[in-house]
């Protein structure tokens, strides 16, 4: 089977991400391939689109290929086969061409002779909408655009010219809900839904498993976990934080038609004695809030601190994550007058005795705006040992 993905503002953690969100699902990509904004993946199952654009945070779109082959044989596929799978019979539509090879004309002439032998009445409607990237250039898919087309149809080419039609389009609006009409929102310490989404996929940790947040605040991450039907443990050693989460737990309960399964804790996690879990995805604090570029000085001394805690954190909850659990935390990347500075995690992993996740993927990862004094770096620890 074979997939498209239309990538967030950050593809190289969009990508990260659907690694894990894949290989949690039991998925296995046989062969990607990447360009621009977009990763075609081959799998050896079925992806659950619906699914999968609800649960990955990093997504814009999730497409499937209908068929493949050169460019003459797109062509007669398109002749001869099913391209529209719907029942309206007045629709908008739109390709959006990832492949040198093929002329979107050419596709689009195919296509509109065999819509009106099907008595369709398509109008063709320009996939223009664009995403500004997190290094600051754009690139197509804005959601808002590919939200307004109702059908989407897409060429890629790698070994082939893969011909293709989106099934699922993120829904901005639903996540803007969540985030704005909880009860508590804390703009400056938060994390967003989105984030919150990436961090729990990349912790690989499945529905019915339990996820730890050890820095839960009003609980962003403990809510998207939820959803995913993950079971919750969130501790934070601010009162009103616990407070605040709990609140936005029952308000998820009640809007989303769920039953929680979570427990919140006021307890500092340097100390804290808890049940096993299968594994951690938090955001701990970063520091304080900085208004300007701080002295290198200043920045390193930051950086000490933050180590210092996640190091007393992890070498206390340690033991109650399950053997190969993953371990996901933000640290604070911090932008100084020349260049960021961050926390050496060879460090961290050398004093907790935890180790750096290995596979396709490189951690650290960045996330950042360009106006922003402190961003953050993504890593994924695991414990090997017992
Ligand atoms: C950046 S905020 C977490 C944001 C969180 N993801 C949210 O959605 O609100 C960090 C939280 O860690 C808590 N914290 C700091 N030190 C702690 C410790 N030693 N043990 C437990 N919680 C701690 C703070 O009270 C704060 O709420």
């Amino acid at each position: 089977m074979e997939y498209l993905f239309i990538l967030g503002r950050n593809i190289e953690l969009s990508i990260a991400e659907i690694f894990s969100y894949l290989k949690k699902e039991g998925i296995q990509i046989q062969f990607y391939s990447k360009k621009d904004n977009v990763l075609f993946v081959e799998t050896d199952k079925k992806i659950d689109s619906v699914k999968a654009i609800n649960q990955l945070g990093g997504v814009l779109a999730i497409g499937k290929v209908l068929y493949s082959g050169n460019f003459s044989e797109i062509l007669e596929k398109i002749k001869k086969n099913p391209i529209y799978f719907e029942n309206k019979t007045r629709f908008s539509y739109s390709i959006l061409n990832f492949s040198n090879e093929i002329s979107t004309d050419d596709i689009r002439f195919e296509i509109e002779n065999k819509f009106r032998s099907e008595k369709l009445k398509a109008s063709y409607k320009s996939a223009k909408g664009e995403i500004k990237m997190q290094e600051g250039n754009s690139l197509v898919g804005s959601p808002s655009n590919l939200n307004s087309i109702d059908i989407i149809y897409f060429l890629f080419k790698n070994k082939k010219n893969y011909f293709g039609i989106i099934e699922e389009v993120y829904n901005p609006k639903e996540i803007e809900k969540r985030d704005m009409k909880k009860p508590v929102r804390r703009e400056a310490l938060a994390i967003s839904p989105r984030l919150a989404k990436i961090l729990i996929n990349l912790s690989q940790i499945k529905e019915k498993e339990t996820l730890l947040d050890p820095f839960c605040g009003i609980g962003v991450i403990l809510q998207e976990a939820l959803l995913q039907e993950i079971n919750v443990l969130g501790i934070d050693i601010n009162e009103n934080a616990i407070g605040h989460a709990k609140k936005n737990i029952n308000w998820l309960e009640k809007n989303y038609s769920i039953k929680a399964n979570y427990k919140l804790i006021n307890e500092n996690s340097k100390t804290v004695k808890i049940f096993q879990v299968d594994g951690i995805a938090t955001e701990p604090s970063l520091g304080m809030l900085l208004k300007k570029i701080p002295e290198r000085r200043q920045a390193i001394l930051m950086i000490k601190r933050f180590e210092n805690l996640i190091v007393d954190v992890l070498n206390n909850i340690k033991k109650y994550v399950r053997k190969n659990g993953k371990i996901v935390f933000t640290a604070p990347l911090i932008k100084i007058f020349k260049g960021k500075i961050s926390c050496n995690i060879n460090e961290i992993c050398r004093r907790t005795r935890l180790n750096l996740d290995k596979g396709e993927i490189d951690f650290p990862l960045r996330e950042f705006r360009q106006d922003q004094i402190i961003g953050r770096e993504i890593f994924v620890l695991v414990k090997e040992e017992d």
